[in-house]
């Protein structure tokens, strides 16, 4: 466990809100991590959250080529528009594609008052 600057603020950052979502929607979110950001989504996949670096394990480029669009069409899987990966909301996991058995880099979630954070090392704000 780190320190933060002053006092017991909260470790992680707000990305959204219970509620905010609903099945098969998403919402970009930026990290930083040291000195670079990068870009992650949260999923709201079955009523649950899960979220995700918005980095394709097979060419590590962005997932969405439209703008935060990341679900197929029946809203079951994560896909990745460039060629075509797709992956099971729940793990990240590549269950077809060119990078099958290659995972998305999850992020660990905590719902606190009906706000979502996501925390993860070296990344804490505010
Ligand atoms: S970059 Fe994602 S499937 Fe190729």
């Amino acid at each position: 466990m780190g320190h933060g600057k002053v006092g017991k603020a909260p470790k992680g950052k707000v990305i959204g809100r219970v509620g905010e979502l609903t099945h098969g929607q998403t919402k970009k979110f930026t990290l930083r991590r040291g000195k670079r950001d990068f870009e992650a989504m949260l999923v709201n996949y079955q009523g649950r959250h899960f979220a995700y670096v918005n980095r394709c394990p097979h060419v590590g480029i962005n997932l969405d080529w439209v703008d935060n669009q990341f679900f197929t069409v029946d809203g079951r899987y994560l896909m990745c528009a460039n060629h075509g990966a797709v992956f099971e909301p729940p793990t990240g996991e590549c269950v077809w594609g060119p990078c099958v058995g290659a995972s998305l880099q999850s992020l660990p979630l905590e719902v606190v008052d009906e706000k979502v954070l996501v925390r993860y090392p070296g990344g804490d704000e505010e």
